[in-house]
């Protein structure tokens, strides 16, 4: 990093200390009591979509040095070079283009971005083109198994961003109705989630799509070949050209596995794993929500890229989520985060988050491969409301460390019992009153007393039924849940992921960490034969690997 930027980010860093080590640096109930403006001062739109961060404590001036520690750190230069196609991904050389796979294909052509965004977009159409006459041809019935049957479920066979995407949208998108196709996901090597599955399954009437950028992940290949070997063992091995789609960029590996070039589609490296449902590894969102909604989804997350590409960062979506994030890990201290999504729909958005904020920024070493100077990512976690307020919110309001959550919730849903969304609206804006205001002791018990408990009674309870509030949380709020907002949500997502990776100065686009544990496991697999030489590991591992070959009689 240039010297003088160095120096320009170290004294933000130091800036932004010094303003969380102030008494009231905790204290958010007294900025609104200060400002009646507050809500609206702090909370920005991209049309019905309203990001409201009143609810942190986060002030003017905070925000400024929030907004000089994002400058400092070279933003506007990384949003650039993010966008230009430079390869931000240093340790594998590659960029993080895919907001190309959303651009429009009537995308004016930009000439100052040769090798951007531009060039990337018209590979990515090609390909776009392709899936959606595969997902039309499926749908009408032109595109049959091998019997002459025509396809009615697909099973999705991918892992983590290969898997966890799709999944999370197909849900969201098909949970009210109308899905074209029954979408069943299989991701775990656990050969139980395979032989649930097969039991349902018509082999006849499966399209069978291998989701794979590398086409060698282990769990991956391994679920592909006993999907393969039920298959060719109902219909025979012929069948296997029929019915089985690859989404990947490795052609020579898919070719080797058996699956055809009509039947394979591909992407470029500069798609991350966990960005890549934008890419053919969303064939099973299209087939499920219709070709149109696929679409929508492209076209809700290019409008955020275009917001987060030309919005001032003072209003700049991604940016303030970013900068709320680095607040509360940074100054305050939060090492957990809660997503707490009003809309059973969402369900699977907490585990698509985890993947990519943990896998995205959960780093140690600077782009010098020098340690951090500040903590990265904290551990995200959530279920959709109002489940968790029967679970883990007891912590949230009440626990020892402070838990940012993050609400979200659409206006309007897509069924009639307006009463019942009433009802979770409430609980929504319920829980993150709770969290600001709290309850004061002697609320407690001016409530219990009225309510006919004796002084003594009252006194012993009001400690375990105060509320400390002072607990931060943004609300998202927009119209409607449906594929164009959903992209939207997404994106928002993934730029202030990477916002936050510029801000830490790491890589937010390798993925290093699940190395070793997956070397390790291939190297255990024999070690677990019948018979076979442990190897050499410590004791724990040598006793577990010895207990479990007992256990199975195999020792
Ligand atoms: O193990 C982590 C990871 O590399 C993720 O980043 C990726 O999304 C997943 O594995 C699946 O990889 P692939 O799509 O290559 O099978």
């Amino acid at each position: 990093m240039d010297p003088e930027l160095h120096a320009l980010r170290n004294a933000a860093w130091r800036r932004l200390m010094t303003m969380a080590a102030l008494p009231d640096a905790r204290r958010i109930t007294p900025l609104f009591a200060a400002d009646p403006q507050r809500a609206a001062r702090f909370s920005a739109r991209l049309n019905d979509l309203r990001l409201d961060f009143s609810k942190t404590g986060i002030d003017q001036d905070t925000l400024g040095v929030l907004i000089g520690l994002a400058r400092a750190a070279g933003l506007e230069d990384f949003r650039a070079r993010l966008f230009a196609g430079v390869a931000v991904n240093t340790t594998e050389g590659r960029a993080a283009m895919h907001m190309a796979l959303r651009a429009p294909d009537d995308v004016e052509l930009n000439a100052t971005l040769p090798g951007g965004i531009d060039a990337a977009s018209a590979l990515a159409r090609a390909e776009r083109a392709r899936m959606r006459d595969f997902t039309w041809a499926v749908h009408d019935g032109t595109l049959r198994g091998a019997t002459g049957a025509t396809f009615d479920t697909v099973l999705n066979i991918g892992i983590g961003g290969s898997d966890l995407g799709p999944r999370m949208v197909v849900r969201a998108l098909t949970m009210a109705g109308g899905a074209r196709l029954a979408v069943h996901f299989l991701s775990n090597v656990d050969g139980h989630a395979f032989a649930a599955l097969a039991r349902n399954l018509n082999p006849e009437r499966t399209l069978v799509l291998v989701a794979s950028k590398t086409f060698t992940t282990a769990e991956t290949m391994m679920n592909a070949r006993a999907a393969r070997d039920w298959l060719a063992g109902a219909l025979g091995n012929a069948a296997v050209a029929q019915h089985f789609v690859a989404l990947s960029t490795n052609a020579k590996a898919v070719a080797a596995f058996g699956i055809v070039a009509e039947k394979t589609f591909g992407f470029r490296d500069w798609v991350g794993g966990r960005y890549s449902l934008w890419s053919a590894i969303g064939l099973s969102i299209a087939l499920a929500a219709g070709w149109e909604s696929f679409q929508a989804l492209l076209d809700g997350a290019w409008a955020m890229d275009c917001h987060f590409c030309d919005a001032a960062l003072e209003e700049n979506l991604p940016v303030l989520l970013a900068l709320v994030g680095i607040w509360h890990v940074d100054a305050l201290g939060c090492g957990s985060h809660c997503v707490l999504a009003y809309d059973e729909r969402l369900g699977l958005l907490p585990a698509f988050l985890q993947q990519l904020e943990m896998e995205s920024n959960g780093k140690s070493v600077m782009l010098d491969g020098s340690p951090v100077d500040q903590p990265t990512c904290p551990v995200v976690f959530g279920v959709p409301g109002t489940d968790a307020q029967h679970s883990f919110m007891q912590l949230v309001h009440q626990g020892t460390s402070v838990v940012p959550v993050d609400f979200i919730l659409a206006a309007t849903p897509d069924h009639d019992r307006q009463d019942a969304h009433r009802a979770l609206a409430a609980n929504a804006f319920a829980q993150a009153e709770a969290l600001l205001r709290g309850r004061t002791a002697e609320e407690a018990k001016g409530g219990m007393l009225q309510a006919g408990m004796t002084q003594g009674e009252a006194d012993r309870l009001a400690p375990h039924r105060a509320f400390s509030g002072e607990r931060p949380s943004v609300s998202i709020l927009f119209h409607r849940l449906d594929a164009f907002s959903l992209g939207r949500l997404i994106a928002l997502y993934e730029h202030k992921v990477a916002v936050q990776g510029c801000i830490w100065g790491i890589n937010s686009f390798d993925q290093w960490g699940v190395e070793l544990g997956k070397e390790l496991a291939g190297a255990l697999v024999p070690a677990l034969t019948p018979g076979a030489d442990p190897g050499a590991h410590d004791s724990s591992t040598t006793a577990l690997i010895r207990a479990f070959r007992e256990l199975r009689g195999e020792a």
